[in-house]
Formats: C-alpha cells, structure tokens, sequence
C-alpha cells in the first residue's frame, strides 16, 4: 500500500538513507542533504525538517514547507515536499509542490499516485486558488503525472511549463 508520512523521528534510519542517497539536484527537486552524515542528519537536517513544516526556525525569505515521504508499505520510494504558500519567487518559479521518486521504483504509477495524496493535502493547506507547479518540458513523467491530476499549462517559457491544478 502506497501513502505519505511525514517525516518524523521513529523513521530515522530509513529517512536518513533515502536523503542520504537522493541525489543534490534531479529536473529540478533539489537535496541540500545529498550525502549527508548520520549525525548531522540527526542533529540538522531532520530537526529542520520537522521545524519546516511547523513554520518554525525558518531561513529568510522561505515559506514553512511540509516533507512527507512516500512509503510502499515498509519501504521508501519518494519524497514529497510540500510548501504551505507562495512567496513571490515561488509563484513565478517551483510552485507549491515538489517531488522524487527513487530511480529503481520508477515507472510503476508510484509518482502518480504520490502525487494524487500529496494534492489532496495541499488543498487543504494553501490559501490559493490553485496549485502551482513547475516542469521542464522534458521531463515527460513529471508533466503526465501533473496533466493525469487536471494540471494545465497556464504559460511556458523556451524550457518550461507552468502548471496549474484547481482546487
Ligand atoms: C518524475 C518522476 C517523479 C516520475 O515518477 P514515476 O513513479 O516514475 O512516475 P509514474 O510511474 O507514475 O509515471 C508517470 C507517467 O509517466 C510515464 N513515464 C514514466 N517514465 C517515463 C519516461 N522515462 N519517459 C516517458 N514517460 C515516462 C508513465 O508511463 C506514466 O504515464 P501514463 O500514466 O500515461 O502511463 C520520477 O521520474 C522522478 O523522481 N524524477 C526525478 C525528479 C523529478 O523530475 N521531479 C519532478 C520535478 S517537476
């Protein structure tokens, strides 16, 4: 069974290893945790996570921001981020919702289900009308996964499309 979790202390191992390997930047989901020591994943980046998501400690300029990974049954196979609004460079960049699905899980509908739950709790969360997203348009998965859940482009630049879902 696939669903989200967020990420908390019970799960350390298996949320330590999946940040640890996931890559610093994949069509644009970034990791600023990419390789990161057991310890400081302990003492940091978890602690930031977790603080994210209440809005708590944020850096300037961001947005409390909720990471939830995608769990197959006792195993993670993606990560969903989700940001709770738009700030001005959210709205004309990454939008509300990232995500990064494993390379060894891929191609077996778990994006698009993810995407499908972490949709129906950003609609619960963001104040706006619709919810953003951003894709390179050749990342043809990520732009299906978007399209399959009622996205549609509201304009492009020469490499990407901006996204929008209604609530
Ligand atoms: C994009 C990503 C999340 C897709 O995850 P996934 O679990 O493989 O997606 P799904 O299996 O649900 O497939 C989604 C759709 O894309 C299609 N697809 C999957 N891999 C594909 C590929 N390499 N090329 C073209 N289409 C592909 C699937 O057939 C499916 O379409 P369908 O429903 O019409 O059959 C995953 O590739 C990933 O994490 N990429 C790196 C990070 C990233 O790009 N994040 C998104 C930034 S906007």
């Amino acid at each position: 069974m696939l669903y989200l979790k967020e990420t908390n202390y019970e799960d350390i191992e298996q949320e330590y290893l999946f940040v640890r390997d996931m890559p610093i930047d994949e069509n644009g989901m970034t990791n600023e945790w990419h390789g990161i020591s057991r310890k400081d994943f302990e003492e940091k980046a978890i602690v930031q996570m977790i603080a994210s998501a209440k809005g708590e400690n944020l850096p300037e300029g961001y947005v409390p921001e909720s990471f939830l990974f995608l769990w197959n049954d006792d195993e993670i196979v993606g990560q969903f981020r989700i940001r709770h609004y738009l700030c001005e460079s959210l709205r004309t960049g990454a939008g509300h919702i990232g995500y990064f699905i494993k390379k060894e899980f891929r191609g077996k509908g778990y994006g698009t289900e993810g995407l499908k739950q972490a949709l129906q709790i950003a609609k619960k969360i963001v104040p706006e009308d619709e919810i953003y997203l951003r894709v390179n348009k050749d990342n043809i998965a990520s732009f299906k996964m978007m399209i399959h859940h009622g996205g549609y482009i509201e304009h492009q630049d020469e490499t990407k499309y901006y996204i929008r879902i209604k609530k």
